[in-house]
């Protein structure tokens, strides 16, 4: 099974592919027009295979989303030893683990696939969804709006919130109800035919996570209408999180992180320790400790911090001192070329130079 031709890729891939399909095509086949993606992919689970076969299309989305989710991965990690970068075997070591940056990868390209298809649905790419139908339930109070003391909630559609203000759910609604279903069956397939192991189950936890991360961060947006501004009726939509949000939110639940250890038949999970509060569903979730990712490690996956850009005078994670790991650093005089004197020009194109400077740089020892 390979996902291109080139020799280091179709290695990348059969690792990436064993822990994850979607990360494999997130990674190692950019641009690959999901037909190709799916004939080339002949060790599919069953129900991958399935959905290849009828939606490529909607599978094409899926692999954008996980793309999504690994440059997210990428700029979330920018300053850690570990930047998750993924154009090396090494990143196919990191899946195959229960460490906290497994979970992260994990967590986030599921998180991204159901981004990817609910958006795609929203901008009307897709044949098997749309908008949002207006729904039946209320929203959560449309934001602005003064919150009515005594009453449950506001009331259906087309109603009216305190004798003036009436809404309904209009315009273009995110529908992540299907993005969120499309990125279960597909990023789940390979795991629920699995063993049942412990690592299976981690996995699921944390591709379920990095779902919620997106959505229970849905949120309504209104719009007024009516005279002069009178706001005389509301139309309300949901709106998805802006993928970045998703992102940092995720990073909180890698910092909180709860590790687990699954019970003595193997069919669920456990805190480990016994002080540690049980994680609740949002929480990312590992069972081994990470390495330090400071020297470069075939086994673990750690490409090392050799050569790593640092800031000499930064005292977090960003800073020499740590992410070199007391190894010191050098500075370097690089020439770069960057953006200069842009100018717009109506309508709409944005013309630069291209300028050389030059930078000094920390790298680490
Ligand atoms: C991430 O780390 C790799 C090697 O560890 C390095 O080559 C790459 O430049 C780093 N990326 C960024 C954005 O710093
Ligand atoms: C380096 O760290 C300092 C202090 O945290 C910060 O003000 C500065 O913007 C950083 N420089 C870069 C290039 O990130």
């Amino acid at each position: 099974f390979s996902c291109s031709n080139s020799p280091t890729i179709s290695f990348i891939t059969l690792l990436l592919c064993r822990a994850s399909l979607v990360s494999c095509w997130a990674v190692a086949a950019p641009g690959h027009d999901p037909t190709s993606i799916c004939r080339k992919a002949r060790r599919l689970a069953g129900r991958q295979a399935e959905l290849c076969q009828a939606e490529p299309e909607l599978v094409a989305e899926l692999a954008r989303g996980a793309r999504l989710g690994v440059r997210e991965c990428q700029f979330q990690f920018r300053f850690r030893r570990w930047n998750c970068s993924s154009h090396s075997k090494a990143f196919g070591r990191i899946l195959q683990q229960d460490i906290r940056e497994t979970a992260f990868v994990f967590a986030i390209t599921a998180a991204g696939a159901s981004h990817a298809v609910t958006q795609a649905c929203s901008m009307g790419e897709l044949l098997q969804c749309g908008c949002q139908a207006p729904r039946g339930r209320a929203p959560p109070k449309p934001p602005g709006l003064p919150s009515l003391s005594g009453t449950p909630g506001p009331p259906g559609p087309g109603g009216s919130l305190d004798g003036n203000a009436a809404w309904e759910w209009g315009g273009c609604g995110d529908d992540v109800d299907f993005g969120d279903e499309k990125s279960r069956l597909f990023m789940d397939a390979r795991h629920k035919r699995g063993r049942g192991d412990i690592r299976a189950l981690v996995q699921l936890h944390n591709n379920e996570a990095g779902r919620l991360a997106v959505r229970s961060h849905t949120r309504t947006e209104c719009k007024c209408h009516g005279l002069s501004g009178s706001c005389a009726l509301r139309t309300c939509w949901q709106k998805l999180p802006p993928f970045r949000e998703v992102g940092a939110r995720l990073l909180e639940r890698f910092h909180g992180a709860s590790r687990v250890m699954g019970t003595n038949d193997g069919k669920a999970l456990l805190p480990a320790g016994h002080t540690l509060k049980p994680p609740d569903r949002a929480d990312l979730l590992y069972a081994a400790d990470s390495p330090d990712f400071c020297s470069a490690n075939r086994r673990t996956g750690s490409p090392g911090t050799r050569g790593r850009a640092c800031n000499s005078s930064a005292l977090d994670l960003s800073g020499c001192d740590l992410l070199c790991c007391g190894r010191g650093h050098r500075q370097e005089s690089v020439q770069l070329e960057e953006n200069c004197f842009c100018r717009f020009h109506w309508c709409c194109v944005v013309q630069c130079h291209r300028c050389r400077v030059r930078k000094e740089l920390s790298l680490c020892l």
